[in-house]
């Protein structure tokens, strides 16, 4: 196995194994490289079947169900555990997967839920020529970087996640449009959260859009939020990946975000995701 870094701070690309057949010495060593290097693993030109994905995603943890898009839950025919992201439509002009061919904005996972999941990963099976890169950022990083003062301001805080809408800003199937963050139903989590496993504190946003500190009035959510926001999105905190077909890439939803960049709707884009369930709802680090 070898391990190259993706930045000088987060992230790792590793060759050199067979995701579909790890032996248990091969996956614990392949486990402490993901929290080693902050919750970010690349695998180039894995290639990995529907299979091989569901094998690997279960010696991380059960399997989570696929979230609800905007047009509802979306899975290969047989593999209702594996979400499709797609542009691509069939021939009754339905599209086969979630989020088009716009931007996804900076999110992690169904943070809205009270157990988020706790990983996810991509493995690229179409691209397009151009576009369509995924950013992710180092929230670990992000939080060492806030001011010690901005730091103690949320120690005790919490952010609500809200589910109204998705990364690319569709709304959720069979979900009610509300524009009001504060009244906006939503699961409310720590600002700053603990990591068990290696005991970091990890700034813990979810998304920007319709978010809100709880306890605080909504001009002063936004300010607070607005300012939170400039950590994680520094340059020095961003990794972007430029996907080749067969690429697999695994995160921790707690301790990055990620985005997407648009591409030509004239291109095909598909790729397959699993995601792992949480075992426990995030806990705060001061608490
Ligand atoms: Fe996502």
């Amino acid at each position: 196995m070898q391990v190259t870094r993706l930045t000088p701070q987060f992230g790792a690309a590793v060759t050199g194994v067979d995701l579909g057949h790890l032996d248990d010495a091969q996956f614990a060593a392949l486990k402490q490289v993901w929290h080693q290097h902050r919750g970010l693993l690349a695998f180039p030109r894995q290639h990995l079947s529907d299979d091989g994905l569901l094998v690997f995603s279960r010696r991380i943890g059960q399997l989570d169900s696929p979230p609800n898009q905007e047009h509802g839950r979306q899975s290969p025919e047989g593999y209702p555990d594996i979400y499709v992201v797609s542009n691509v439509k069939d021939n009754a002009g339905r599209p086969i997967g979630a989020l088009g061919d716009g931007e996804a904005v900076w999110h992690t996972d169904m943070s809205y839920e009270s157990k988020p999941p706790l990983a996810s990963m991509l493995t690229a099976r179409e691209i397009p020529a151009s576009g369509g890169d995924t950013w992710f950022c180092d929230m670990t990083g992000a939080y060492e970087d806030l001011p010690q003062a901005l730091k103690q301001r949320i120690a005790t805080l919490k952010v609500k996640h809200d589910g109204t809408y998705n990364s690319g800003g569709f709304l959720r199937a069979g979900v009610t449009p509300i524009d009001n963050p504060e009244l906006a139903p939503g699961m409310l989590h720590p600002a700053v959260i603990r990591i068990p496993e290696t005991g970091d504190a990890v700034l813990y946003l979810g998304r920007r859009r319709m978010s809100y500190i709880s306890g605080l009035s909504l001009a002063d959510s936004e300010a607070l939020l607005d300012e939170l926001w400039k950590y994680p999105v520094a340059e020095h905190r961003i990794y972007k990946h430029k996907w080749q077909v067969g690429d697999l890439v695994l995160w921790d939803n707690r301790t990055t975000m990620h985005r997407r960049d648009p591409f030509p709707p004239t291109e095909r884009r598909i790729m397959h995701r699993t995601q792992i369930k949480g075992e426990a709802a995030p806990a705060a680090y001061g608490g």
